[in-house]
């Protein structure tokens, strides 16, 4: 049976807060969210890899989030939440994205969530940063967010589902595609003094570690990582292309989206 947060025997779980999050807004929300449910919770970073055994209980209860990447679940971030154990762990599906759309995300995360061995109980969908568009939902998540994300948390461990060990399963938005590539590369321009910090962060390896201004264009995931650990502001996007995305999707994206979360009754 699954313990209530007031119950005497709440130390026997532990709170997991497990995430892929290149530019780190996805970390700030899956945080927000197990800071809500415990003061004290697991920190799992699979940015870069799973680089020991992760194997929950089914006294747990995990925050599981990923970014959006054209709507759906980083490839790289599915493959290594599959490789975690869940043994029967609650989970808290959720995701970033960057104020235009998540479409499948969060249902294609809670069936990864249930290969897994997990037992998915709530989902959130949150706004932040667009990693590749930074105007894009600039300033979140705001603190607004990060309380909705902490309530949030709370909510979800004491709902009565939970306590009766109830899942839920996530209707699809649309058809489910193949994953899309996002033709962009992010560069290092003038300012690169190869300090190699994006080379060590890049989480497959693309950049190259005698050059960092070389970067394998079929390797690039587009993640941002390498933009984000860059101290100089040195790597960026460019071109047309670029520029052009940019503008569509500013101005079919202009108003504030809100959290979506689905507690079920
Ligand atoms: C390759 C790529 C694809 C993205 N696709 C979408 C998308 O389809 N919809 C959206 O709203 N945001 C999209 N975003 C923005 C991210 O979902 C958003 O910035 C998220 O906060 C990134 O998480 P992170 O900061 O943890 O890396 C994309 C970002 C990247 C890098
Ligand atoms: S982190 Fe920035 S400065 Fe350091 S090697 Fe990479 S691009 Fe150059
Ligand atoms: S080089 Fe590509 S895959 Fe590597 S961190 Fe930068 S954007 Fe991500």
């Amino acid at each position: 049976m699954f313990q209530q947060a007031d119950s005497p025997t709440v130390s026997t779980r532990k709170v997991h807060a497990i995430f892929f999050s290149p530019a780190r807004s996805t970390k700030k929300i899956v945080e927000a969210i197990a800071s809500g449910i415990s003061e004290e919770f697991i920190v799992h970073d699979i940015t870069q890899g799973l680089f020991k055994n992760i194997e929950l209980t089914s006294n747990d209860i995990a925050v599981v989030g990923v970014p959006a990447f054209s709507g759906q679940v980083p490839a790289i971030a599915a493959q290594y939440i599959s490789q975690i154990k869940g043994n029967g762990a609650r989970a808290i599906i959720t995701c970033a994205y960057g104020n235009c759309h998540y479409e499948n995300t969060l249902s294609e995360l809670s069936n990864i969530c249930v290969e897994a061995g997990f037992i998915p109980i709530s989902s959130g969908a949150f706004v932040s940063r667009h990693s590749l568009f930074p105007e894009l939902g600039k300033g979140r998540p705001d603190a607004r967010d990060l309380d909705n994300a902490r309530q949030f948390g709370k909510k979800s461990v004491q709902h009565s589902r939970i306590m009766n060990g109830g899942a839920f399963k996530l209707e699809e938005k649309s058809s489910m595609r193949p994953q899309g590539i996002v033709p962009l590369v992010a560069k290092a321009n003038g300012d690169c003094n190869f300090c190699g910090r994006c080379v060590q962060a890049c989480p497959v390896g693309a950049i190259d570690t005698q050059n960092p201004k070389k970067t394998d264009k079929k390797a690039c995931i587009s993640c941002t990582r390498c933009i984000d650990v860059c101290p100089y502001g040195a790597r960026q996007f460019s071109g047309l292309m670029y520029l052009i995305t940019k503008k569509r999707l500013m101005d079919k994206n202009k108003e504030r989206k809100e959290i979506e979360v689905n507690i079920p009754l």
